[in-house]
């Protein structure tokens, strides 16, 4: 796993088709597939998906209005985890917001996160704001953002 290449590529429809059976067991996903599925019809959302030998591993998504956006998702396959690709998907979302003249971006994640925090820290982002109780009405919600110069 560690010598596999990562490739990063717009999400397409056969890639959300052979990915939408096993949201849940394999990538842990809190969306279902409908979600995902107008989403990818969205104009403002920007889907990526990061393939070893040919096999989905990860995708992440970000909405962009004017020059701000949102992180929607990132996730990593439940096997695959730990092994760069989160880093390699968040990498590559951020460098599509660049190239879009976005100057603010912003994500919520759930305060017990620790292996999320730990790799939107990494990219820069800082902690704006805290909602509490956001998450089932018992877990913290941080809110964090990248500001672009
Ligand atoms: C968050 C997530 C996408 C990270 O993906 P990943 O492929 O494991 O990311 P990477 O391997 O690139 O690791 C990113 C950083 O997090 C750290 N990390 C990864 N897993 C970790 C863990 N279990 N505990 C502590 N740190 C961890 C890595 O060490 C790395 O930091 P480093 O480069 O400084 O060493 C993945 O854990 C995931 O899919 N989680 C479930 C979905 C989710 O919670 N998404 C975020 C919603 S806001």
């Amino acid at each position: 796993m560690n010598n596999s290449i990562i490739e990063i590529s717009e999400m397409s429809l056969t890639d959300f088709e052979e990915i939408q059976s096993v949201l849940i067991s394999d990538f842990d996903d809190f969306w279902n597939s409908e979600t995902l599925k107008n989403e990818l019809k969205n104009n403002n959302s920007y889907y990526i998906v990061a393939k070893i030998n040919n096999s989905i591993v990860g995708f992440a998504g970000i909405k962009t209005v004017l020059d701000e956006a949102d992180i929607m998702n990132i996730v990593t396959k439940k096997d695959s985890r730990n092994s760069g690709i989160g880093s390699a998907l968040f990498s590559s979302i951020i460098n599509y917001a660049k190239s879009n003249n976005v100057k603010k971006i912003t994500l919520e994640v759930n305060e017990n996160n620790v292996p999320a925090i730990k790799l939107y820290k990494k990219f820069g982002f800082e902690q704006i704001a805290k909602r509490e109780k956001y998450y089932n009405g018992t877990d913290n919600a941080i809110i964090m953002q990248l500001l672009i110069s």
